[in-house]
């Protein structure tokens, strides 16, 4: 079995999964999902780790011991655990105790590949695991062909260490073991990061090798489990447990749900993802370094959402169905457009099913999954997405109708507080923007909200993406007025307060005026007037504004000095950077000096950044993945454009690669060369010239139209020393 694995990853010159590595960015906050996967795929098979002091988001650990294998995972978040539902653990011996929460140590390290995922259990045990979109196969070899079992636990799931009452709950279920050798039942589980109620999920398998026995089991409490002797165990709250053991003669046993051979999915996964991903970026490029970085990220942002149509839940539809949105507040900055970019056909499903989910749910989700909204961390940043698709042309079967008036419910009705999250009990986190009450009487938000800073210089953007929307459907009286409250993060903007001998900074108020922080504090978390970012960042969100904001912070020269200083080490009085690489709200900050005529300050912060912060190790991200939010980040410095999300721009910087291809999908392509650099990004990084679809260009930034739309070119001249290269008119403040 491994000898037709190896030949598989090394027979045709074309297969890019040879530069995936599954391990990269695991580790160290990271939090990578390394398992079997399909591109969308709602099956995410693999292990799950259990250490009693650390959470495991992905169900992977570097340490600990193994609770089971199981078939679903997000990729990459934080917060609290989500799933690690329906687990198998293999087990040596008398199984007399089976749902007593075993777990088994590791041996020796594991190992993975695209489509593949190996592990072996201190009892000798080797597990493989692979997966198709919807089914997961394992395949274990027994040290010897006795006493060899293998434990299907209903009641297992990821557990949570952080008490902050966010650890997912197991409310009951049932397995029933059948004479033509399938098993099936439901398990019923609740809360998880988003706080979801009771959702059930539905699962069915078998074993190629028949059991020499097979019992079910419930067990109450801490007390020992009982067999039940007719083969079918069912329990109706979580305070009962449910699982079943199934003991073998042979040592090798598959279990799986479709007629197909172990091999044959793994190879059948490598198919699907070189060409329906990793295909889609081509490069001359031959570093491994770059091509791990390249073709690892374009694995992992396509981990999730998960493409599960046909089975929402709870109304029928004809819509495309897809959720493990984990997060909208991550994913909006750079990862959505890049989505639009590389997967155009299940970008436009991806955009009709949040519309579908409004329809039927009554908002569209900011974060979802197991089919509910939540949480929402800022605004209602699903609006930021759906007027990023609506400026960029994306139509087909999207009825933008009913997708403005999913954003209308956002700008407008304020969802109720229900149910009430622990972290924030003022206002809602389901979905909406919560805190509307205040925007909408005062047009700033007060302390009676938490996050009531940030929240409001999302709100602004927010509504600057109904602006877009309604101007391109005619509603023009609409579009004025979103427009007018797309300025509105300006009533936060105290001129007074000052930092580093910075002045105006957007503050906390309240209806009596600014309140004093520390802008310098990035701390904030749920109830702080700044969620997960500084001021210093948050002060900088609303790019729709950017020229009046600028004028506010005093001109171009100044904001040329107050961008540097966010990347000078210590400034902010402790170590490190003001410019915060861990996490999304800077996202953009590396890239706004091109609002100020200093693109090669763009070129020169942000690959810095890109560079140092992003590495092929297990520790190679800067933060939480959040989706492949982070990953998305890094493919648009390789490529050498940003996403200005919302509007058709995209800021120019300079590419790593002597050539790039991207393929836009219907014969497109986008062409980027570049001669003079070092072909990798290393030096030379600065412009000299640029050429688009062959005619010099002296803008720092280009439109959607420009080169995604038909396809196009792009013909860098780099070199060491940066070059004044654009004379052209900055790029577009919409809003000021
Ligand atoms: C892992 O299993 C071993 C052997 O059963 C046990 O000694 C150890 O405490 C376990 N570790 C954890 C983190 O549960
Ligand atoms: C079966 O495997 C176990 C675990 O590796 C080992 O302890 C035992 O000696 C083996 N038994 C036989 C009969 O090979
Ligand atoms: C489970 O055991 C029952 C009775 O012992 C047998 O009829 C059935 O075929 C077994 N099923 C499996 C999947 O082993
Ligand atoms: C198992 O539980 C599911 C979900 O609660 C339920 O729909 C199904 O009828 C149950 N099956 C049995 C055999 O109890
Ligand atoms: C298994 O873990 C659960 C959840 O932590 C706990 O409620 C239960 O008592 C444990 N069971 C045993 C047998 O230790
Ligand atoms: C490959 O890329 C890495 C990272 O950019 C760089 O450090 C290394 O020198 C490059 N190797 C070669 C052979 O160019
Ligand atoms: C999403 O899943 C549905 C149902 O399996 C399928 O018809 C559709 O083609 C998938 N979308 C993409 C982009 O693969
Ligand atoms: C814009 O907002 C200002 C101040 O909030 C208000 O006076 C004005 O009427 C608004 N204009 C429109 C077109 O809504
Ligand atoms: C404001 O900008 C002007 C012109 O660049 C500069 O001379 C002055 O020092 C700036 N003031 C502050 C407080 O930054
Ligand atoms: C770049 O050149 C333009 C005119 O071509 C000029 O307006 C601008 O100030 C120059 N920028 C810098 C940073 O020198």
């Amino acid at each position: 079995m491994v000898a037709g694995l190896a030949l598989l990853t090394t027979a045709a010159a074309e297969d890019l999964t040879q530069h995936v590595d599954p391990f990269m960015g695991t580790e160290g906050g990271g939090n990578n999902f390394p398992g079997a996967a399909r591109p969308f795929g709602m099956v995410k098979i693999g292990p799950d780790l259990f250490d009693s002091k650390s959470d495991a988001y992905s169900g992977y650990l570097p340490q600990g011991n193994f609770s089971g294998f199981s078939l679903m995972h997000e990729q990459g978040t934080g917060g609290a655990p989500k799933y690690g539902t329906v687990s198998q653990l293999p087990l040596i011996g008398d199984v007399s105790d089976p749902l007593s929460n075993i777990t088994v140590p590791r041996s020796g390290t594991d190992e993975a590949s695209v489509g593949y995922y190996k592990a072996t259990t201190g009892e000798g045990v080797t597990v493989e695991l692979s997966a198709s979109s919807r089914a997961g196969i394992f395949q274990y070899t027994f040290p010897n062909a006795s006493s060899n079992n293998v434990l299907v636990d209903v009641s297992h799931v990821l557990p949570s260490f952080r008490g902050q009452g966010l650890g997912q709950g197991y409310e009951g279920g049932n397995i029933t073991v059948f004479g033509d050798g399938h098993y099936e039942g439901a398990g019923v589980y609740n809360n998880g990061w988003n706080e979801a109620p009771d959702w059930t999920l539905y699962f069915c398998g078998y074993f190629e090798s028949s059991a020499t026995s097979n019992k079910t089991y419930t067990a109450t409490g801490s007390s020992k489990s009982t067999e039940d002797p007719s083969g079918a165990a069912s329990a109706s709250s979580g305070s009962t447990r449910v699982g079943a053991v199934f003991a073998f003669s042979e040592s090798t046993v598959v279990s799986r749900v479709a007629k197909t051979s172990f091999s044959s999915v793994v190879s059948d996964a490598v198919s699907e993802w070189n060409t329906k991903v990793l295909s889609k970026i081509t490069t001359d490029n031959t570093n491994a370094t770059s091509l791990s970085l390249l073709y690892s990220s374009l694995y992992f942002m396509h981990l999730i959402p998960t493409n599960q149509t046909g089975e929402n839940p709870g109304w029928s539809s004809s819509e495309p169905y897809y959720q493990d949105i984990f997060t909208f507040w991550d994913l909006f900055r750079c990862g959505t457009s890049l989505m639009q970019v590389l997967q155009p056909a299940s970008y436009e499903e991806q955009i009709r099913s949040l519309i579908d989910i409004y329809r039927h749910d009554g908002y569209l989700p900011d974060a979802r999954s197991s089919n509910y909204n939540g949480r929402t961390q800022g605004g209602s940043n699903a609006d930021n997405v759906l007027a990023d698709a609506y400026v960029k042309g994306v139509r087909g079967a999207v009825n933008w109708d009913d997708g403005y008036k999913a954003m209308v419910q956002d700008a407008e009705v304020t969802p109720p507080n229900d149910p009430v999250d622990p972290m924030a009990p003022d206002s809602s986190t389901h979905d909406g923007r919560s805190a509307l009450p205040d925007w909408i009487q005062y047009g700033y938000i007060t302390p009676t909200f938490s996050r009531a800073a940030s929240r409001a210089v999302e709100y602004a953007a927010n509504d600057f993406a109904l602006y877009q929307v309604a101007s391109g459907l005619g509603k023009d009286d609409d579009a004025q007025k979103y427009l007018n409250r797309s300025r509105n993060w300006r009533n936060h903007w105290n001129p007074a307060k000052t930092s580093l001998g910075f002045s105006g900074f957007v503050v906390p108020r309240d209806t009596s005026g600014f309140i004093d922080y520390d802008v310098l504090n990035a701390g904030g978390y749920w109830t702080d007037p700044f969620y997960e970012g500084s001021s210093w960042g948050y002060s900088f969100a609303d790019v729709h504004d950017m020229k009046h904001m600028i004028e506010l912070m005093n001109g171009t020269d100044t904001v040329v000095s107050r961008l540097n200083i966010m990347f000078v080490d210590g400034a902010k009085g402790s170590s490190g950077t003001i410019f915060d690489p861990t996490n999304e709200p800077m996202f953009n900050i590396p890239y706004l000096y091109n609002y100020l005529g200093r693109q090669d300050l763009s070129v020169e912060r942000s690959r810095q950044v890109a560079k140092a912060d992003y590495t092929t190790g297990v520790t190679g991200l800067p933060g939480n993945s959040d989706a492949g939010a982070m990953q998305t980040w890094l493919l648009w410095n390789m490529i050498g454009l940003y996403p200005i999300t919302g509007q058709t721009t995209f800021l120019i910087h300079s590419p790593w690669f002597s050539s790039m291809t991207i393929d836009l999908g219907d014969s497109k392509t986008l062409k980027i060369t570049s001669t003079g650099g070092d072909g990798n990004g290393d030096s030379n990084i600065q412009v000299q010239s640029l050429k688009v679809n062959g005619k010099t260009w002296t803008k720092s930034w280009l439109t959607w139209d420009d080169v995604f739309a038909q396809g196009g070119t792009l013909e860098f001249e780099l070199g060491p020393t940066a070059k004044n290269w654009t004379s052209g008119e900055l790029p577009p403040s919409p809003a000021s």
